[in-house]
């Protein structure tokens, strides 16, 4: 791997400014990594540079990490077909956006689940969230790790502070039917929309309110264009880094066990680093003079009372016992 300092094309350059960028020596087996959000000051973001950094330091001339990010190669949608292609190696979309492949992942959407990010962490470390890494083998795909990034907050055109607020509102949601249904629970309506599209849709008045972790609101600047953001934390966001199943398995072994012992301790860093990113990116809206508003308790209840009917539409998907296990890691 090298990298393309002094014969740099505009476009090359920009992707150097922006990602870890490299480019590939003959020989080298190439790994194409794409994602929607920001290059750095996002934890997928920076988890990937971290990852690229690896693979091109560690394994070089064996194997050569790209990064594309910002949906400059594909959305969310479009990567899926692109890794069973070949045409990209590795892809980290939310949990929301398998719903096409397994009906399992809804857990992580359900409404106040998780209390905190050390409560995902524990579920996900445990015997059930590994075994939820590899639901998806039949359909060709390979969850290699849960990539967290925080726990999401709503916004909108008017200030939130309780559901009833919502009423009437249409919020852009991402490809998941939990959501959905939480939304219709406030009395509002939701749209699915790709995340490249989110900032012009609420600028537009596409839609009123959105919902997104801290860093998503921050470095989309979604606080530019709504009239605040209220501290719910009412659903995780996290991602699955995932692969295609033919292609990990048909790398060669040791290829295939340096590859993973690097993505394992990059994941590990990354979800340690989460909640502190997480901050970074509030702190980044107060000091640009967004608005926060923050919930008392009777708020908060009234959330939470609105949103709980939605985990028994998806029972039957998830599973009883494994909603138990979930919210058994918040003690
Ligand atoms: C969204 O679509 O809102 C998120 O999935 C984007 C992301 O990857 O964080």
């Amino acid at each position: 791997m090298k990298y393309l300092i002094g014969s740099v094309s505009a476009l090359a350059l920009s992707l150097l400014a922006s990602s870890a960028y490299a480019q590939c020596d003959d020989g080298e087996m190439v790994i194409k990594f794409s994602h929607v959000v920001a290059a750095s000051g996002h934890p997928k973001g920076d988890a990937a540079t971290m990852l690229a950094d690896r693979i091109n330091d560690e394994m070089n001339g064996t194997a050569c990490m790209e990064v594309y990010p910002n949906s400059t190669l594909y959305d969310d949608d479009k990567v899926m077909e692109a890794l069973l292609l070949g045409d990209v190696q590795l892809a980290a979309p939310s949990l929301s956006k398998f719903e096409a492949y397994t009906k399992k992942y809804r857990l992580f959407d359900l409404p106040f689940l998780f209390s905190s990010l050390d409560a995902v962490n524990s579920f996900i470390n445990s015997e059930d969230g590994k075994g939820m890494l590899t639901i998806m083998e039949d359909e060709g795909y390979t969850g290699m790790g849960y990539w967290m990034s925080g726990l999401k907050q709503f916004s909108a055109n008017k200030p939130l502070e309780v559901p009833s607020d919502a009423s009437g509102l249409k919020f852009r949601v991402q490809t998941s039917d939990v959501a959905v249904a939480m939304i219709e629970a406030m009395d509002a309506s939701a749209q699915k929309l790709a995340f490249s599209e989110v900032y012009s849709a609420l600028q537009t008045g596409v839609v009123d309110g959105q919902e997104n972790s801290w860093c998503n609101i921050y470095t989309q600047k979604f606080f530019e264009v709504q009239d605040g953001i209220t501290n719910t934390n009412h659903q995780l966001l996290s991602y699955l880094l995932v692969t295609s199943t033919e292609w990990l398995e048909g790398l060669d072994e040791e290829v295939r066990n340096q590859f993973v012992s690097i993505v394992e301790d990059v994941t590990k860093q990354a979800n340690d680093d989460v909640a502190q990113k997480e901050e970074t990116c509030r702190q980044n809206i107060v000091d640009a003079n967004g608005e926060i508003r923050e919930l008392t308790e009777e708020q908060r209840s009234q959330w939470l009372e609105t949103m709980k009917p939605v985990w028994e539409q998806f029972e039957d998907d998830i599973g009883a016992d494994l909603i138990k296990a979930a919210e058994g890691s918040n003690s």
